[in-house]
């Protein structure tokens, strides 16, 4: 990527994680153009935060749409007129056809609530405390066709206190993902961080595990 990269975020709520990126961009911390904000949800409160840093806020609408193939292809559409470099996924609950997913392949992101590959997909506060684990926390990783599975970037781990809930954990977790997420989109933007041979590359290294952060 050559200079500050087209970025575009896609929401589904309250994005918290949005405005911490939109935060990071303004102190100068964080070197892209947020060009558009699109939400599958017109309810998205993530739309009320672009609009108010004066970003383009779209809506695909996903239960308007009907089906999978026209929302994929509205959002194609709607890309194909924000020309992004890089895609932001910030609590999109959406996935992704393949093709977009192989499109932007090493130039999309998303952060999910656990210590991947420890649980993928839904529920992973209540999952970690009923399996008794000792930590959680978010991973920053690339995108690939395959569910929360791409090589994590950046990690964020927090320890599982006696008597934390869903909520506390969840809480506590999320305010690391508003710490880590805009510093792996950094080093992505800056071209330090890159997805090669199906790994993640650090400054010329090759990562075996994620960079982490502890609370
Ligand atoms: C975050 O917890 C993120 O890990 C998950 O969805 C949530 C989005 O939160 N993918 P917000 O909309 O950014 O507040």
């Amino acid at each position: 990527m050559n200079g500050a990269p087209r970025t575009v975020v896609l929401v589904s709520g309250d994005g918290s994680n949005l405005q911490a990126i939109l935060d990071q961009c303004r102190s100068g911390a964080l070197d892209i153009i947020v060009v558009g904000v699109i939400s599958d949800r017109s309810a998205a409160r993530a739309l009320e935060r672009a609009t108010r840093a004066g970003i383009p806020a779209l809506t695909v609408d996903y239960s308007a749409a009907g089906s999978r193939s026209v929302f994929d292809t509205g959002l194609a559409t709607t890309l194909a007129d924000l020309q992004p470099d890089l895609l932001v996924l910030a609590g999109f609950m959406r996935i992704l056809s393949t093709e977009l997913v192989e499109k932007f392949r090493g130039r999309m992101l998303n952060v999910h609530p656990s210590l991947l590959p420890k649980f993928p997909g839904l529920h992973t506060y209540r999952r970690a405390l009923e399996a008794g684990e000792r930590d959680h926390g978010a991973t920053v990783h690339f995108v690939i066709p395959e569910l929360d599975a791409g090589p994590g970037i950046l990690q964020y781990r927090v320890p599982i206190r006696r008597g934390d809930t869903e909520t506390s954990l969840r809480e506590r977790v999320r305010a690391g993902e508003h710490l880590i997420y805009p510093r792996a989109i950094a080093w992505v933007a800056a071209g330090r961080a890159l997805l090669k041979d199906g790994a993640v590359w650090l400054d010329g290294v090759r990562l075996e595990q994620p960079v982490v952060v502890h609370e």
